[in-house]
């Protein structure tokens, strides 16, 4: 055994009280720190892909192995299996320090078992079912040997045609912040250091979501108060809910490049939060510093990127290449980059590494997680509980709603269009397609299958492709039709239209679809349509004349089961839109909580002179925390618990709900508030509460918000979180657009 092993060896010893840990974890850093070479330090911060699930071009150089011997790579993304992390890591434990490889991967919603994409299963506003899906990502991802994910997106999105709003929450700062902090709990669970928790990222750093025109990696421009008001609260959550690091972003924000902003990095996040994890850099952005023409060149955009915080370099090679130089000439404070390699070197003492390099890479627990059936199970939960229901209306001749279906009825339902078997489509984008997706993954037409017991009732047409313009299978497609008693069209998106660099001008269905589905209605048979999609979709015919309407994104393994229980009600839909459903692409960016104007927008009918479009309604086709079930919910007026409140107090905001119709469901109640008169001008509403409520026919509950200090404050022309005295006007619903109001001053 050589110095250098009996040095950390003796680095190991792990104290038991959390605070005696955290000092421990420094101490040990500390002499890891004084033992390393310039050379050796900066290997630390030096991120790079193996070849497989690149986002961005692989800058090959020479082999990777050699490097990892000469200590310089600090961390992996991208090596899947515990088994290749395993092999990887021995080759770490031959360079002279035997520093372990941190493995990191972009786990977004699921490893093996996928999930519904994030923004589905945001629509659930069921922040334990997130968390408990993050977990179980967690759970199968760390046996493979992941240390780390780049997840939760926290980014807020409020232009649809981004194609990233599918990884993230929605567009409501205050949803997407307790989304943000249950993923964080969900990934990280009982703390780094289990060997069934991954590392989280919140990312991207910062107002990535806001990029001009809804086009991926482009400029934004917003003021700073909008960014702490509207951008930076779900970062903020993730923060306090203990996330280990946080990945900068591609954009520019009001000029200065994220990756290069000392204003977000330095300032606000290791700053005023006081931010200790790792700041890792996203793919290649600190070299795209020279293409922002913000650095003259790699050197310089290394120096400016560790200047601002950016603690470790993601396939640029940028650090790697230049810091030891940029150090040596005195272009960066020794001190600073000691800070960074602190910091990866913490997370890997926190993650037990030194103890035993090997702890993640468990073969035999990848094999027991991998195939657990209850991960599946969680999966169908999850899947059942973000589809939306958007549509439902009584059909004649019968004059009931289409929906729920019975399965002990012998009617003869044709299951039309390009998606009814579709199997890797349902993952989505940000997900991993494993050898025997094909019978793992539940289709559409699989789930109905597995609902009904066989195929005997069914028929199927394809009808179309996804995209493109051949309408040839309309001829069989109406043949099926025609000869059934129901019509469930299967259209959407495929999993590769929404996702990073998946920019979309037009929303519209692509394709013949939207075609396919009116030769469908013209056939008089009854129609349901389910719409899969990362986003929200424009589908204006569709939403006029079809009589019933589901939104099922794209749902993960279990998709075609989830949708079936949710069409045969096994399963009362209770999705709420996290994100707001325009009519058209010319209404956005569009979101319910729009500040108030001078020429205030009164009706769709009435729009002279006021701030409204000439040739387009204002309203959005579906608005924010819109969804319907199989029953309906009354609610009574709003009961406040005083009509005046002291500052610094909080108060209570009461409604009873009750269940009208003949299902038991589960609705959120929404509790929106408006502050009338501020210093700086204010949303019409903004999301404060909610809860999901379950009732049965017939019952009626009692839900009770408690509205303190923060609900009631906003960031000032200072940037300090204020409430100010005044009126402020409750809101309580189902919806963004609820109606029962009462007020209350703050004095
Ligand atoms: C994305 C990140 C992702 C990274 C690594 C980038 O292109 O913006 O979100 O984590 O690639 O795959």
């Amino acid at each position: 055994m050589n110095f250098f092993r009996l040095v950390l060896l003796s680095l190991t010893l792990i104290p038991c009280t959390l605070f005696a840990q955290h000092s421990a974890i420094d101490k040990k850093v500390d002499s890891l720190l004084s033992l390393m070479t310039l050379e050796e330090k900066v290997g630390q911060l030096n991120q790079l892909s193996s070849d497989f699930a690149a986002t961005g071009p692989i800058t090959k150089d020479g082999d990777k192995q050699d490097r990892v011997r000469q200590g310089k790579i600090g961390s992996y993304l991208n090596v899947t299996g515990a088994a290749r992390t395993r092999s990887l890591q021995e080759i770490a434990m031959q360079s002279r320090l035997r520093i372990p490889l941190l493995f990191a991967q972009d786990v977004i919603h699921g490893y093996r078992t996928i999930f519904p994409i994030p923004l589905a299963e945001a629509a659930s506003w069921d922040l334990a079912a997130m968390e408990q899906t993050a977990r179980i990502a967690a759970v199968e991802a760390a046996a493979s040997g992941i240390h780390w994910t780049f997840a939760p997106m926290v980014d807020i999105a409020r232009d649809p045609r981004w194609g990233r709003v599918m990884e993230g929450a929605g567009e409501d700062s205050y949803l997407a912040s307790l989304i943000a902090a249950a993923r964080v709990k969900g990934f990280q669970g009982k703390g780094i250091g289990n060997t069934d928790a991954v590392m989280a990222c919140a990312k991207h750093f910062a107002a990535y979501g806001a990029a001009e025109g809804g086009r991926d990696y482009n400029s934004v421009d917003m003021s700073v108060r909008k960014l702490y008001e509207v951008y930076l609260p779900p970062f903020k959550a993730a923060k306090e809910a203990g996330v280990a690091s946080f990945m900068n972003s591609f954009n520019d924000l009001n000029g200065v490049p994220a990756t290069g902003s000392s204003f977000l990095q330095r300032k606000i996040l290791k700053g005023d939060w006081g931010f200790k994890g790792i700041v890792v850099s996203d793919w290649g952005s600190v070299g795209e510093m020279v293409n922002h023409g913000y650095a003259a060149d790699l050197k310089d955009a290394a120096r400016i990127a560790m200047n601002a915080g950016s603690d470790m370099d993601m396939e640029s090679r940028a650090y790697v290449a230049h810091l030891v130089e940029l150090v040596k000439d005195k272009k960066i404070d020794t001190v600073q980059l000691n800070d960074a390699v602190k910091r990866v070197l913490y997370k890997k003492f926190e993650l037990g590494l030194f103890e035993d390099p090997y702890r993640f890479s468990d073969e035999k627990r990848e094999q027991a997680v991998w195939n657990n059936p209850a991960h599946l199970q969680v999966a169908r939960e999850m899947a059942r509980k973000s589809i939306v229901l958007l549509k439902n209306d009584k059909f004649t001749p019968g004059n009931q709603p289409l929906l729920p279906l019975h399965s002990g009825s012998k009617k003869k339902i044709a299951l039309i269009g390009p998606l009814v078997k579709a199997i890797g489509d349902n993952n989505g984008f940000w997900s991993y397609s494993w050898p025997d997706d094909s019978t793992r993954v539940v289709s559409l037409w699989q789930g109905f299958i597995n609902k009904l017991g066989n195929a005997n009732s069914l028929t199927y047409a394809k009808g179309c492709e996804i995209t493109g313009s051949d309408t040839t299978g309309f001829t069989a497609a109406r043949k099926t039709a025609r000869e059934a008693d129901l019509i469930i069209l299967s259209i959407g998106e495929s999993a590769i239209m929404s996702g990073e660099a998946k920019s979309r001008s037009q929303l519209q269905l692509p394709g013949v679809q939207e075609q396919l589905v009116k030769e469908m209605v013209a056939t008089g048979k009854p129609v349901i349509v389910l719409i899969s999609a990362g986003r929200p979709l424009v589908f204006n015919w569709i939403a006029d004349h079809v009589p019933a309407i589901v939104y099922t994104w794209w749902l993960g393994t279990q998709a075609g089961n989830a949708i079936a229980d949710v069409l045969f009600g096994d399963y009362n839909p209770s999705g709420k839109l996290p994100i707001t459903f325009p009519r058209s692409e010319g209404q956005i960016p569009i979101y319910y909580n729009y500040l108030s104007t001078g020429r205030p927008f009164k009706s769709d009918t009435d729009n002279t002179y006021v701030t409204a479009y000439t040739d387009l309604p204002n309203s959005p086709r579906y608005v924010f925390g819109y969804g319907l079930s199989y029953t309906s919910f009354q609610y009574s007026s709003v009961q406040l618990s005083a009509n005046t409140l002291s500052k610094g107090q909080s108060m209570q905001a009461r409604v009873t709900v009750t269940n009208t119709g003949n299902y038991a469901g589960e609705e959120v109640v929404q509790l929106y508030l408006q502050d009338v008169v501020g210093s700086i001008v204010r949303p019409e509403r903004e999301l404060k509460a909610f809860e999901k409520i379950r009732l049965n026919p017939g019952e009626s509950r009692e839900v009770i918000f408690t509205l303190d200090p923060t609900a009631l404050s906003f960031f000032n022309e200072k940037l300090e979180l204020v409430a100010e005295p005044g009126l402020f006007h409750v809101y309580i619903g189902g919806n963004s657009q609820a109606t029962q109001k009462a007020s209350f001053t703050l004095l």
